[in-house]
């Protein structure tokens, strides 16, 4: 199987080069230098028309800025919505299944039990408002699309709540870390294993598997302080002195862009279609804490 995958240096397109790497797999990188997604649609899709000669597309890269996008509505449409509606585009005259990449910040928090796909989405801020766009123009396209919605992605590689958490450990230091917003925490590299797993039954063309599917780790929901609370449980430190987690309120929180309160996916269409249930979040908190001690 021969991939194109636009993103090349975040977090998941790096999880998913490591993985590709061992093959038997073959995949193209698209980075920001061959393709900004921010660019003239007409170039994209040139482009798309030039490169895509393959069997599968995963749209990894994106524009993730959570707070940036309020400012920068037009660049984050750009990329969540309009290039991969472009791409879709190009992907369904050429009979070539896509991967798009989504997000928890679809759903407004308001549920008390984990979102199913097909819950009505209300995104809260600009970033999941264009995200959901981008889901939409790709499943308005004519081509096979496969949208897996995953949240709260963490490695020891690359920049994430973790990543950030484990930067502040010194003795007897307090933070302050919001216990109000529940979610489920993904370690990168098994959803890069769920993304390959999908293109692979994407590629054996046997029937169509268009839609929307959640896809994060199993395992209890958290909320930000109590997978802070793990990170340092599990970080094995030196520290004499731990690290004091003060709970926040997310109204105590002085930024400005609303974030969903529960954010907890349901992964059982997933499973069923794919035929696989990602590992607990906490046994990918063991291999995320494993590559940072080595990073
Ligand atoms: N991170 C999370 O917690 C989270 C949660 C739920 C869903 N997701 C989704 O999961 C996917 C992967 O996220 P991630 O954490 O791996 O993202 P990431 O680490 O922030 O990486 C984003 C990638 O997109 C590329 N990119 C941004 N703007 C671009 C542009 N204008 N043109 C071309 N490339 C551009 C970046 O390139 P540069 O390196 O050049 O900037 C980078 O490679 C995304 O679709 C995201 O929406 C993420």
């Amino acid at each position: 199987m021969k991939l194109a995958i636009f993103g090349k240096s975040g977090q998941l397109s790096r999880a998913l080069q490591r993985q590709l790497n061992a093959g038997p797999h073959t995949a193209m990188y698209f980075d920001r230098n061959a393709c900004n997604l921010a660019s003239d649609p007409a170039d994209i899709y040139e482009f798309a028309c030039d490169m895509l000669e393959v069997d599968v597309v995963v749209l990894a890269a994106a524009y993730t800025g959570v707070e940036q996008a309020e400012d920068d509505q037009e660049t984050a449409f750009a990329v969540n919505a309009k290039a991969p509606e472009v791409i879709a585009d190009v992907c369904a005259r050429r009979d070539i299944p896509l991967i798009y990449i989504s997000t928890d910040y679809v759903f407004d928090g308001e549920m008390q039990s984990p979102y199913q796909p097909d819950y009505p989405a209300n995104p809260l801020n600009v970033y999941g408002r264009s995200k959901l766009a981008g889901e939409n123009a790709i499943l308005e396209r004519q081509c096979e699309a496969v949208v897996l919605r995953t949240s709260w992605l963490f490695d020891g590689n690359g920049r994430n709540f973790m990543t950030a958490m484990l930067k502040m450990e010194e003795n007897g230091k307090r933070i302050r870390v919001i216990g109000d917003q529940i979610g489920r925490p993904t370690y990168v590299g098994h959803l890069a294993d769920a993304v390959l797993k999908v293109a692979s039954r994407l590629n054996n063309k046997n029937e169509s598997k268009t839609g929307v599917y959640h896809v994060t780790n199993t395992g209890d929901p958290v909320s930000w302080a109590g997978f802070a609370r793990e990170i340092f449980k599990k970080s094995g430190t030196q520290l004499s002195a731990p690290v004091i987690i003060d709970e926040i309120l997310t109204e105590e929180y002085a930024k400005r862009v609303a974030r969903p309160a529960y954010s907890v996916l349901d992964t059982s269409s997933f499973e069923k279609t794919f035929g696989l249930t990602l590992p607990d979040w906490r046994d990918g908190l063991d291999l995320a804490l494993a590559e940072w001690r080595q990073h």
